[in-house]
């Protein structure tokens, strides 16, 4: 694995490989990698010939008040894992190399609309920061397809949305999320929680499962279900941010019968703001 710093040395690798004809398939992340991250990693390896992975730690998908500081940088083990994985190279630039000039004088990407929902609504510049940084990653690396996780799934329909409106010639595919033995979804903020917490973090997941299962059992009273499971959560020790009951394309709220619905939830435990979701129907 070759792993690069530099935007001329990724260009000149790509470039290359596409000069012989190979696919080129890009994973972005923000490094502290775990399952999850080298699922993707795995299914990128299935849809290209050669895969390259972004570690970027993208300071303007946080905002003000928020964890950049203090992100888990773990450069030397993420690499070790990705050279295991069969990934082809890692780029990995500084903060300089992606805004070479203060952002409020760069040029940005928004997605109206679907930026401004659930986690939008409690993190008002993050889906700017992504969309921005994950459009210079598609004209840097210029891969065929990339690959991203329903962890995030507001995330994946931001940038699918994104893709669609800049005619960015890149397949975005998604993948289901990895999940610990108890059920908890994996994220890099998980090493966030005290052991104490980690014990009861797997409570978010069995809760919207238990949404979900009372949805599909006939119950349609979406805001009574929202704030059940809310209560649920804070009596579990857990500050809900939100539960929502969402229509899985758009993320607009559902109709009693629409066929794609999602339910969607961030809650903090300590200092982890851990996020979830799942397929109802
Ligand atoms: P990061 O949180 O590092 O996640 C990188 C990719 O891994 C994202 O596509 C995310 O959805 C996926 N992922 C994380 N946890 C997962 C899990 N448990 N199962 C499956 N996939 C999982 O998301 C970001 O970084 C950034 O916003 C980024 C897209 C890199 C832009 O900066």
């Amino acid at each position: 694995m070759q792993t690069v710093q530099h935007i001329a040395e990724l260009r000149t690798q790509v470039a290359a490989w596409k000069r012989a004809g190979e696919r080129v398939a890009l994973v972005p992340t923000m490094g502290n990698l775990h399952r999850g991250h080298l699922r993707l990693v795995e299914r990128a390896r299935q849809l290209a010939s050669r895969t390259v992975a972004s570690i970027f730690v993208n300071p303007t998908q946080f905002g003000p008040n928020e964890d950049f500081a203090g992100y888990p940088r773990t450069l030397e083990e993420d690499s070790r894992e990705l050279a295991a994985a069969g990934l082809d190279l890692l780029f990995a630039p500084e903060v300089a190399a992606i805004y070479p000039r203060p952002l409020a004088e760069m040029t940005q990407v928004s997605v109206p609309g679907l930026s401004q929902l659930l986690c939008g609504a409690s993190r008002p510049v993050h889906f700017g920061g992504v969309a921005t940084v994950v459009a210079k990653l598609f004209n840097l690396v210029q891969p065929d397809v990339a690959v991203f996780g329903e962890k995030d799934w507001q995330q994946l329909i931001i940038i699918r949305r994104m893709t669609a409106d800049l005619d960015l010639p890149v397949e975005v595919i998604g993948i289901p999320t990895v999940r610990e033995a108890d059920g908890l979804a994996m994220s890099s903020r998980n090493g966030y929680l005290s052991v104490e917490e980690r014990v009861i973090a797997p409570t978010l997941y069995a809760v919207l499962q238990a949404m979900a299962e009372r949805w599909r059992a006939g119950d349609r009273d979406s805001v009574a279900l929202e704030n059940a499971a809310k209560a649920q959560l804070a009596a579990a020790g857990f500050r809900p941010d939100y539960v929502e009951i969402r229509r899985a394309d758009d993320l607009q709220r559902p109709e009693p019968d629409h066929a794609a619905l999602r339910i969607f939830a961030a809650a903090w435990l300590g200092r982890a703001r851990l996020i979830d979701n799942l397929a109802v129907t």
